[in-house]
């Protein structure tokens, strides 16, 4: 199989401390080398020989981001409800009843056609793996389709059919509980990666939620929880005690929360980008990481709370308004997201990771944050390939 060495490298990325500086493993002028889709060394530059030579010109190279949470099968805008939030008005979960009726309009192929537009926007921004939930269904066949058609662009797909309780069921919630633990779970799960619930006011309380998930564990997917996102709640100690790979918003925490996060395998997923779109306050951070959990940042890419695929965005507002360091933040938007998707394939440049890597038009990840919104991201690697 063909090599390629990506040469020159002024500033390396590799997630390893034992292979560079720091928590981030830093190495200075380096080169990386890639079979396949495979990475196989890490040399110093001008050191490597290859089929294929990338000379990345002294830029800095970090492993793509690894996007864990968001809802990315939907149809329809959502704008208005943005502007009126911005003039005021809260976030609602009802929202969510808006996008689900659009993508049940919406065709196989005109879903699929968005969906690709808005991973072909994430991929220009540096994000190399995706996990996308339903919950724009909510129907037995509605959230089978979607979950499909998720399936056709990622292999971490998450059902999420307790994402509100549809209209129909409005006066009988517990009757939706039913359907998503049976008949839809079982034509959901052959598409499935994970179960994840809404755990909050509004959508899914304490025993509701430990229904769904539990019925998804005995089904065979793994866990991840919508927790405590718009106030403080039981999410976050539910997604702990079911054992979830991760309990994601983790807006409001409380002391028993952080401790719960601390002393499990449970990763705290930061969406910053969604309290910045709902005027929520900014979970602290600095709290979370000092008790010892671990912490990833994603997009949270939907219409309603975080219409954004920019990872970089999501690192620059962790680092100036949750106190993160520019290095921890970049941890959570790659290795963070790849422990939250319990992978250790991806989020590092090490040897036998997968070959995704991103190139900066910048010496330093620094730039991410010295230079918000700017798009930085020069050259995008997916399993080898460039995308
Ligand atoms: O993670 N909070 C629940 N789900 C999404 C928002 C969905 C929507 O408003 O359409 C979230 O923020």
């Amino acid at each position: 199989m063909p090599t390629t060495v990506v040469d020159n490298i002024g500033t390396l990325i590799t997630n390893d401390p034992g292979l560079g500086e720091g928590l981030l493993g830093i190495v200075s002028d380096a080169a990386v080398v890639f079979e396949g889709d495979r990475i196989v060394a890490i040399e110093s530059a001008g050191n490597a020989d290859a089929d294929e030579r990338i000379d990345a010109g002294g830029r800095c190279v970090l492993p793509g981001f690894v996007d864990s949470h968001t809802h990315m099968v939907f149809a329809g805008d959502r704008a208005s409800e943005f502007v009126a939030r911005m003039a005021g008005a809260d976030y609602e979960a009802g929202g969510i009843r808006v996008t689900t009726a659009a993508t049940r309009e919406a065709s196989d192929d005109e879903l699929r056609s968005l969906t690709s537009a808005r991973l072909t926007e994430s991929a220009r921004a540096g994000i190399t793996t995706t996990e996308i939930k339903s919950g724009y269904g909510l129907t037995v066949d509605e959230e089978a389709r979607t979950l499909r058609i998720a399936g056709e662009f990622t292999e971490e797909t998450t059902f999420l059919g307790a994402h509100v309780v549809p209209a129909d069921y409005a006066d009988r919630p517990d009757d939706y509980v039913k359907l998503v633990t049976g008949d839809m779970l079982g034509a959901a799960a052959p598409y499935a990666r994970w179960i994840d619930v809404f755990c909050e006011e509004g959508a899914f309380d304490a025993d509701q939620s430990r229904a769904v998930l539990e019925a998804g564990l005995a089904a065979g997917l793994g866990v991840r929880v919508h927790a405590n996102q718009l106030r403080p709640g039981p999410g976050v100690q539910l997604a702990v005690d079911v054992g979830a790979a991760s309990a994601d918003h983790c807006t409001y925490l409380t002391g028993a929360d952080v401790e719960a996060l601390a002393g499990s395998s449970t990763v705290c997923t930061f969406l910053p980008a969604a309290d910045f779109s709902t005027r929520q306050p900014y979970p602290d951070a600095r709290r979370v990481i000092e008790a010892g959990a671990t912490v990833a940042i994603a997009t949270n890419c939907n219409p309603g709370s975080s219409y954004t695929t920019s990872m970089s965005f999501c690192i620059a507002l962790a680092v100036r308004d949750m106190h993160m360091t520019i290095d921890e933040a970049v941890a959570a938007g790659t290795i963070g997201g790849a422990t939250a998707l319990r992978r250790t394939d991806i989020g590092r440049i090490t040897p036998e990771a997968k070959a995704d890597l991103v190139m900066l038009e910048a010496p330093s990840h620094h730039h991410l944050v010295y230079r918000p919104g700017v798009p930085l991201v020069a050259r995008t690697i997916r399993a080898g390939i460039e995308v």
